[in-house]
Protein backbone atom coordinates (compact mmCIF):
# COMPACT_ATOMS: atom_id res chain seq x y z
CA UNK A 1 0.00 0.00 0.00
CA UNK A 2 1.21 3.42 -0.93
CA UNK A 3 2.03 6.06 1.43
CA UNK A 4 -0.66 8.92 1.74
CA UNK A 5 0.52 12.24 0.04
CA UNK A 6 0.34 15.00 1.81
CA UNK A 7 2.41 17.69 1.10
CA UNK A 8 2.64 19.81 -2.26
CA UNK A 9 5.89 21.94 -3.48
CA UNK A 10 4.78 24.26 -5.79
CA UNK A 11 7.66 25.98 -7.74
CA UNK A 12 6.85 29.70 -8.03
CA UNK A 13 10.14 31.31 -7.66
CA UNK A 14 10.08 31.97 -11.69
CA UNK A 15 10.88 36.00 -12.64
CA UNK A 16 8.14 35.95 -15.31
CA UNK A 17 9.72 37.50 -17.64
CA UNK A 18 7.74 36.64 -20.92
CA UNK A 19 5.02 38.53 -19.20
CA UNK A 20 6.46 41.66 -18.43
CA UNK A 21 5.34 44.39 -17.75
CA UNK A 22 2.46 42.92 -15.72
CA UNK A 23 5.17 40.47 -13.86
CA UNK A 24 7.04 43.66 -12.92
CA UNK A 25 5.71 44.11 -9.64
CA UNK A 26 2.52 41.96 -9.76
CA UNK A 27 3.98 37.62 -9.84
CA UNK A 28 3.08 35.20 -12.62
CA UNK A 29 1.36 33.49 -10.37
CA UNK A 30 -0.55 36.24 -8.69
CA UNK A 31 -2.20 37.44 -12.28
CA UNK A 32 -6.21 36.12 -12.70
CA UNK A 33 -7.65 33.47 -14.51
CA UNK A 34 -11.11 34.58 -15.13
CA UNK A 35 -11.71 35.87 -11.06
CA UNK A 36 -8.73 33.93 -9.40
CA UNK A 37 -5.01 33.82 -9.69
CA UNK A 38 -3.51 31.17 -11.40
CA UNK A 39 -1.77 29.57 -7.97
CA UNK A 40 -5.28 29.50 -6.44
CA UNK A 41 -6.50 27.21 -8.99
CA UNK A 42 -3.28 24.67 -8.40
CA UNK A 43 -3.85 24.93 -4.53
CA UNK A 44 -7.79 24.44 -4.94
CA UNK A 45 -6.90 21.24 -7.28
CA UNK A 46 -4.15 19.78 -4.57
CA UNK A 47 -7.00 20.55 -1.96
CA UNK A 48 -9.42 18.06 -3.39
CA UNK A 49 -7.13 15.53 -4.01
CA UNK A 50 -6.49 15.71 -0.11
CA UNK A 51 -2.98 17.35 0.54
CA UNK A 52 -3.33 19.49 3.36
CA UNK A 53 0.50 20.68 3.73
CA UNK A 54 1.87 23.16 0.39
CA UNK A 55 5.54 24.37 0.05
CA UNK A 56 6.40 27.18 -1.68
CA UNK A 57 9.29 27.72 -3.20
CA UNK A 58 9.63 31.05 -4.26
CA UNK A 59 12.25 34.31 -4.56
CA UNK A 60 12.21 37.57 -2.81
CA UNK A 61 9.89 40.01 -4.24
CA UNK A 62 7.13 37.71 -4.35
CA UNK A 63 5.68 37.79 -0.72
CA UNK A 64 2.22 38.66 -2.18
CA UNK A 65 1.75 35.20 -3.23
CA UNK A 66 1.72 33.55 0.61
CA UNK A 67 -0.10 36.90 1.79
CA UNK A 68 -3.25 36.07 -0.35
CA UNK A 69 -3.02 32.33 1.22
CA UNK A 70 -3.20 33.88 4.66
CA UNK A 71 -6.01 35.50 6.65
CA UNK A 72 -6.64 39.24 6.07
CA UNK A 73 -8.44 40.65 9.06
CA UNK A 74 -9.23 44.06 8.01
CA UNK A 75 -10.77 43.43 4.93
CA UNK A 76 -12.58 40.02 6.35
CA UNK A 77 -14.29 42.59 9.39
CA UNK A 78 -15.06 44.88 6.58
CA UNK A 79 -17.16 42.72 4.88
CA UNK A 80 -18.77 41.21 8.05
CA UNK A 81 -19.78 44.43 8.77
CA UNK A 82 -21.13 45.19 6.04
CA UNK A 83 -23.10 41.97 5.78
CA UNK A 84 -21.26 41.02 2.40
CA UNK A 85 -21.73 37.18 3.59
CA UNK A 86 -20.43 35.70 -0.16
CA UNK A 87 -17.78 38.36 -0.74
CA UNK A 88 -16.52 37.30 2.42
CA UNK A 89 -16.75 33.38 1.27
CA UNK A 90 -14.51 33.92 -1.60
CA UNK A 91 -11.62 36.12 0.93
CA UNK A 92 -11.74 32.96 3.58
CA UNK A 93 -11.77 30.04 0.89
CA UNK A 94 -8.89 31.92 -0.76
CA UNK A 95 -6.67 31.36 2.65
CA UNK A 96 -5.35 28.26 3.65
CA UNK A 97 -5.48 27.34 7.61
CA UNK A 98 -2.72 28.87 9.88
CA UNK A 99 0.58 26.76 9.74
CA UNK A 100 -0.39 24.80 6.07
CA UNK A 101 1.78 26.67 4.21
CA UNK A 102 5.75 27.56 3.95
CA UNK A 103 7.62 29.27 2.21
CA UNK A 104 11.08 28.18 1.28
CA UNK A 105 13.45 30.84 -0.53
CA UNK A 106 15.32 29.74 -3.92
CA UNK A 107 17.88 32.30 -4.13
CA UNK A 108 19.42 31.16 -7.37
CA UNK A 109 17.54 30.30 -10.50
CA UNK A 110 19.20 27.06 -11.59
CA UNK A 111 16.17 25.15 -12.85
CA UNK A 112 13.19 22.86 -11.72
CA UNK A 113 15.16 20.58 -9.81
CA UNK A 114 16.78 22.85 -7.97
CA UNK A 115 13.66 24.10 -6.83
CA UNK A 116 12.17 20.90 -6.19
CA UNK A 117 15.47 19.81 -4.17
CA UNK A 118 15.28 23.46 -1.90
CA UNK A 119 12.09 21.89 -1.00
CA UNK A 120 13.78 18.81 0.53
CA UNK A 121 14.01 19.05 4.58
CA UNK A 122 10.17 20.19 4.62
CA UNK A 123 8.97 17.28 2.86
CA UNK A 124 11.19 14.92 4.31
CA UNK A 125 10.86 11.10 3.49
CA UNK A 126 7.43 10.79 2.11
CA UNK A 127 5.71 10.69 -0.95
CA UNK A 128 5.15 14.33 -2.19
CA UNK A 129 3.09 16.15 -4.93
CA UNK A 130 4.92 18.96 -7.24
CA UNK A 131 2.67 21.08 -8.77
CA UNK A 132 3.68 23.86 -11.46
CA UNK A 133 0.90 26.41 -11.46
CA UNK A 134 1.65 27.25 -15.15
CA UNK A 135 0.32 24.11 -16.36
CA UNK A 136 -4.03 24.83 -15.98
CA UNK A 137 -6.07 21.81 -15.46
CA UNK A 138 -9.82 21.69 -16.14
CA UNK A 139 -10.80 18.47 -15.37
CA UNK A 140 -13.90 17.13 -14.09
CA UNK A 141 -11.77 15.11 -11.12
CA UNK A 142 -8.93 17.24 -9.88
CA UNK A 143 -5.79 15.82 -11.83
CA UNK A 144 -3.76 15.67 -8.74
CA UNK A 145 -6.39 13.25 -7.73
CA UNK A 146 -6.22 11.03 -10.40
CA UNK A 147 -2.32 11.24 -9.97
CA UNK A 148 -2.44 10.48 -6.42
CA UNK A 149 -5.18 7.29 -6.72
CA UNK A 150 -3.13 6.27 -9.57
CA UNK A 151 -0.30 6.41 -7.01
CA UNK A 152 -1.81 4.25 -4.76
CA UNK A 153 -2.55 1.72 -7.33
CA UNK A 154 1.05 1.89 -8.67
CA UNK A 155 3.82 3.53 -5.99
CA UNK A 156 6.67 4.83 -7.15
CA UNK A 157 6.60 7.98 -9.33
CA UNK A 158 3.17 9.18 -11.32
CA UNK A 159 3.17 11.75 -13.70
CA UNK A 160 0.78 13.35 -15.14
CA UNK A 161 1.36 13.14 -19.22
CA UNK A 162 -0.23 14.03 -22.46
CA UNK A 163 0.95 13.21 -26.21
CA UNK A 164 1.94 16.47 -28.47
CA UNK A 165 2.69 17.17 -31.34
CA UNK A 166 6.55 15.88 -32.22
CA UNK A 167 7.46 18.78 -33.73
CA UNK A 168 7.01 20.23 -29.65
CA UNK A 169 9.02 17.52 -28.26
CA UNK A 170 11.66 19.94 -27.23
CA UNK A 171 9.35 21.60 -24.60
CA UNK A 172 8.84 19.05 -22.43
CA UNK A 173 10.60 16.18 -20.59
CA UNK A 174 9.22 12.88 -22.74
CA UNK A 175 9.13 9.54 -21.59
CA UNK A 176 10.84 6.04 -23.06
CA UNK A 177 8.11 3.86 -22.72
CA UNK A 178 8.66 0.49 -21.58
CA UNK A 179 4.96 -0.44 -22.29
CA UNK A 180 1.14 1.28 -22.82
CA UNK A 181 -2.25 0.17 -21.44
CA UNK A 182 -3.72 3.12 -22.77
CA UNK A 183 -4.29 4.82 -19.27
CA UNK A 184 -0.65 4.30 -17.66
CA UNK A 185 2.46 3.93 -19.52
CA UNK A 186 5.69 2.90 -17.74
CA UNK A 187 8.27 4.18 -18.13
CA UNK A 188 12.05 2.58 -19.03
CA UNK A 189 13.39 6.23 -19.40
CA UNK A 190 13.24 10.25 -19.76
CA UNK A 191 14.89 12.86 -21.70
CA UNK A 192 14.00 16.64 -21.23
CA UNK A 193 13.65 18.25 -23.86
CA UNK A 194 15.07 16.26 -26.67
CA UNK A 195 14.71 17.48 -30.61
CA UNK A 196 12.18 15.86 -32.57
CA UNK A 197 14.45 13.27 -33.99
CA UNK A 198 15.53 12.52 -30.92
CA UNK A 199 12.79 11.95 -28.79
CA UNK A 200 12.07 8.30 -27.95
CA UNK A 201 7.99 9.15 -27.68
CA UNK A 202 5.37 12.25 -27.80
CA UNK A 203 4.31 11.45 -24.02
CA UNK A 204 4.98 14.54 -22.04
CA UNK A 205 5.25 15.45 -18.95
CA UNK A 206 3.00 18.26 -17.85
CA UNK A 207 3.34 20.25 -15.00
CA UNK A 208 1.74 17.35 -12.06
CA UNK A 209 3.79 14.85 -10.17
CA UNK A 210 3.75 12.65 -7.54
CA UNK A 211 7.37 11.51 -6.52
CA UNK A 212 9.14 9.22 -4.44
CA UNK A 213 11.61 10.43 -1.88
CA UNK A 214 14.41 9.25 -3.25
CA UNK A 215 14.50 11.79 -6.02
CA UNK A 216 16.31 14.26 -3.72
CA UNK A 217 19.16 11.62 -3.37
CA UNK A 218 19.46 12.06 -6.91
CA UNK A 219 18.83 16.06 -6.88
CA UNK A 220 21.88 16.40 -4.20
CA UNK A 221 24.44 15.73 -6.78
CA UNK A 222 23.41 19.23 -8.54
CA UNK A 223 24.24 17.31 -11.88
CA UNK A 224 23.39 20.08 -14.99
CA UNK A 225 21.60 18.84 -17.53
CA UNK A 226 19.83 20.91 -20.66
CA UNK A 227 20.02 24.19 -20.62
CA UNK A 228 22.91 24.04 -18.33
CA UNK A 229 20.17 23.56 -15.41
CA UNK A 230 19.52 21.16 -12.51
CA UNK A 231 16.50 18.95 -14.27
CA UNK A 232 13.86 17.14 -12.27
CA UNK A 233 13.95 14.51 -15.36
CA UNK A 234 17.25 13.74 -15.59
CA UNK A 235 16.72 13.10 -11.48
CA UNK A 236 13.72 11.21 -12.07
CA UNK A 237 15.49 9.25 -14.74
CA UNK A 238 18.79 8.57 -12.72
CA UNK A 239 16.26 6.64 -9.67
CA UNK A 240 14.97 4.23 -12.58
CA UNK A 241 15.15 1.65 -12.64
CA UNK A 242 15.05 0.93 -8.21
CA UNK A 243 11.67 3.63 -8.51
CA UNK A 244 8.58 2.63 -10.49
CA UNK A 245 7.63 5.32 -13.48
CA UNK A 246 4.52 5.92 -14.76
CA UNK A 247 2.94 8.36 -17.24
CA UNK A 248 -1.01 9.01 -16.13
CA UNK A 249 -2.92 9.97 -19.44
CA UNK A 250 -5.73 12.37 -17.03
CA UNK A 251 -8.94 12.94 -17.83
CA UNK A 252 -9.13 16.40 -18.62
CA UNK A 253 -7.48 19.48 -20.55
CA UNK A 254 -4.11 21.13 -19.95
CA UNK A 255 -3.87 24.98 -20.71
CA UNK A 256 0.37 26.29 -20.89
CA UNK A 257 -0.69 29.51 -18.76
CA UNK A 258 3.45 29.80 -19.41
CA UNK A 259 2.33 31.34 -22.71
CA UNK A 260 0.63 34.56 -23.62
CA UNK A 261 -1.77 32.79 -26.60
CA UNK A 262 -2.06 30.27 -24.14
CA UNK A 263 -3.00 32.42 -21.12
CA UNK A 264 -5.96 34.02 -23.31
CA UNK A 265 -7.06 30.59 -24.27
CA UNK A 266 -6.94 29.02 -20.80
CA UNK A 267 -8.92 32.55 -19.80
CA UNK A 268 -11.81 31.83 -22.43
CA UNK A 269 -11.57 28.29 -21.46
CA UNK A 270 -12.00 28.76 -17.70
CA UNK A 271 -14.48 31.43 -18.39
CA UNK A 272 -16.77 29.23 -20.89
CA UNK A 273 -17.04 26.10 -18.04
CA UNK A 274 -17.92 28.98 -15.37
CA UNK A 275 -22.17 28.68 -16.22
CA UNK A 276 -22.55 32.21 -14.72
CA UNK A 277 -20.65 33.47 -16.92
CA UNK A 278 -20.88 31.29 -19.98
CA UNK A 279 -24.08 32.59 -21.40
CA UNK A 280 -23.13 36.17 -21.66
CA UNK A 281 -19.89 35.46 -23.39
CA UNK A 282 -20.43 32.64 -25.99
CA UNK A 283 -22.46 35.36 -28.57
CA UNK A 284 -19.30 37.84 -27.29
CA UNK A 285 -17.21 35.03 -28.92
CA UNK A 286 -19.10 34.65 -31.51
CA UNK A 287 -19.67 37.90 -32.70
CA UNK A 288 -15.76 38.53 -32.31
CA UNK A 289 -14.80 35.31 -34.19
CA UNK A 290 -17.30 37.29 -37.02
CA UNK A 291 -15.08 40.16 -37.29
C1 LIG B 1 9.21 21.73 -17.01
C2 LIG B 1 9.89 20.36 -17.01
C3 LIG B 1 9.45 19.54 -18.21
C4 LIG B 1 7.92 19.44 -18.23
C5 LIG B 1 7.31 20.85 -18.22
C6 LIG B 1 5.79 20.78 -18.08
O1 LIG B 1 9.71 22.49 -18.10
O2 LIG B 1 11.30 20.55 -17.01
O3 LIG B 1 10.00 18.24 -18.13
O4 LIG B 1 7.52 18.72 -19.38
O5 LIG B 1 7.79 21.60 -17.10
O6 LIG B 1 5.22 22.05 -18.15
P1 LIG B 1 9.49 24.09 -18.20
O7 LIG B 1 8.11 24.28 -18.77
O8 LIG B 1 9.62 24.63 -16.82
O9 LIG B 1 10.56 24.55 -19.13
Amino acid sequence: MAQRVRKAVLPVAGLGTRFLPATKIIPKEMIPVVDKPVVQYAIEEARAAGIEEFIFVSAEGKESIAAHFSGHAVLEKSLESKNKAAELKLVRDASLPPGAFKVVIQHNPLGLGHAVWCAKELVGREPFAVILPDDMVLSKTSCMKQLIDAHAEVGGHVVAVENVAREHTSRYGILNVASDDGRLAKALGLVEKPQPDKAPSTLAIIGRYVLDPSVFDELDKHTRGAGNEIQLTDALNNTMPRVAFHGLRFEGIRYDCGTRVGFVEANVAFALANPELAPRLRPLLERLMGR
